[in-house]
């Protein structure tokens, strides 16, 4: 580990991005034969299709380690180099030890030190805010941010509002200084609201209600969520968290470039995106293949965006999340890959 404490704040830039999904499909047509759903709820009401679920025997430390590995080569650093590990996720592979640890080994990062973040669909988020000021101080030169879940491990499927919504996957940055005049990570803003957290929630397996055979039987270690709640908190704050970072550097919306928001459901993103006033060559919306994966939403729309030549170097990127909690991030950079 470096420790080289710092008074001037680095610039940070992004290194390396990948993801990694596990290729077992759910489809909608397989939904229909598990639950009382259609294809065309599905989609009119959410706008996904498909979704990727691990093999029984995989976690979200196997996920990570896929992207952090493709992330780190493409930084042209090896794991030795990095120093910093932070995993979002809402589905550790266990309680202890956190997945970041399991995470360090699995890669042999050896100089790293790092915890898990806990904030659902702000995860990747809010660690890219932690991870950034691990390097914007100067404590570490390289870090790593993974967004990483497992939903199917938690997800009920004889729950029809659910189990249609969620799937599998993992995303991984490198961070790394920005050298003079390089585009980097402009800043963040975020917010919780712990009123809401009876809305989203995984009621049992926690200090307060224990795994018990009651709360087995009770099906209360699955998500619970009241959806029409979250959906109206999610579009309202995804417009005001999107305008508070804009504003906190004197950018408004139509500077924007590239607006990547949590993928949760496509009218959420579409109803906040249209409050913005981005039209839909701004927006990215790829949840039709993935439904919403939590913490690695985020990362993988990136992806598909550079994929698909939607990114080009100095590009203005919003991202922004919603999340259990409730958690609000975003963060605004200038794109440097
Ligand atoms: O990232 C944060 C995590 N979560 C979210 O952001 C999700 C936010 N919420 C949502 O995306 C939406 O609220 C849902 C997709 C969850 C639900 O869509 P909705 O338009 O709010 O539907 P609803 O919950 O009001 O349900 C409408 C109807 C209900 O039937 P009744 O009571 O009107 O007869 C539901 O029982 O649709 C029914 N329904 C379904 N029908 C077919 C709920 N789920 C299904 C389903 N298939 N899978």
């Amino acid at each position: 580990m470096v420790t080289r404490p710092s008074v001037a704040l680095r610039r940070v830039k992004i290194a390396g991005l990948a993801t990694y999904v596990p290729p077992r499909l759910l489809t909608n047509a397989d939904l229909e034969k598990m639950v009382d759903t259609s294809n065309e709820w599905i989609l009119q009401r959410t706008g996904i299709r498909e979704r990727h679920i691990v093999d029984p025997g995989v976690a979200t430390s196997d996920l990570a380690k896929e992207a952090a590995l493709k992330a780190i080569a493409q930084a042209g650093i090896t794991p030795a180099d990095i120093g910093f590990i932070v995993v979002g996720t809402t589905t550790p592979d266990m309680m202890f030890p956190s997945t970041a640890c399991l995470l360090q080994h699995k890669l042999g990062a050896a100089h790293a030190w790092g915890f898990d973040l806990g904030a659902a669909c702000s995860g990747f988020t809010f660690s890219l805010s932690v991870g950034l000021q691990m390097v914007a101080s100067g404590l570490h030169e390289y870090a790593l941010v993974v967004g990483a879940d497992v939903m199917s491990s938690i997800i009920d499927y004889q729950d029809r509002a659910t189990c249609v919504l969620f799937g599998d996957g993992a995303g991984a940055v490198v961070l790394a200084p920005a050298g003079d005049g390089e585009p980097h990570i402009l800043g963040v803003a975020n917010e919780i609201d712990g009123s809401g957290g009876p809305a989203l929630q995984m009621p049992a397996g926690g200090s307060l209600r224990p795994a018990s055979h009651e709360t087995v039987d009770a099906r209360l270690h699955y998500v619970k969520q009241d959806g029409a709640t979250v959906f109206k908190f999610a579009v309202r704050k995804t417009e005001e968290i999107s305008r508070r970072v804009l504003a906190d550097h004197g950018l408004a919306p139509t500077d924007v470039s590239l607006f990547v928001s949590h993928q949760a459901n496509r009218r959420i993103i579409e109803a906040a995106a249209d409050r913005l006033g981005f039209d839909e060559r701004t927006v990215i919306i790829n949840l039709e293949r993935y439904g919403n994966t939590t913490a690695a939403t985020i990362p993988l729309a990136l992806e598909d965006a550079i994929r698909e030549g939607r990114l080009k170097t100095g590009d203005l990127v919003l991202l922004a999340s919603v999340g259990a909690g409730f958690t609000v991030g975003s963060v605004l950079l200038r794109w440097s890959l």
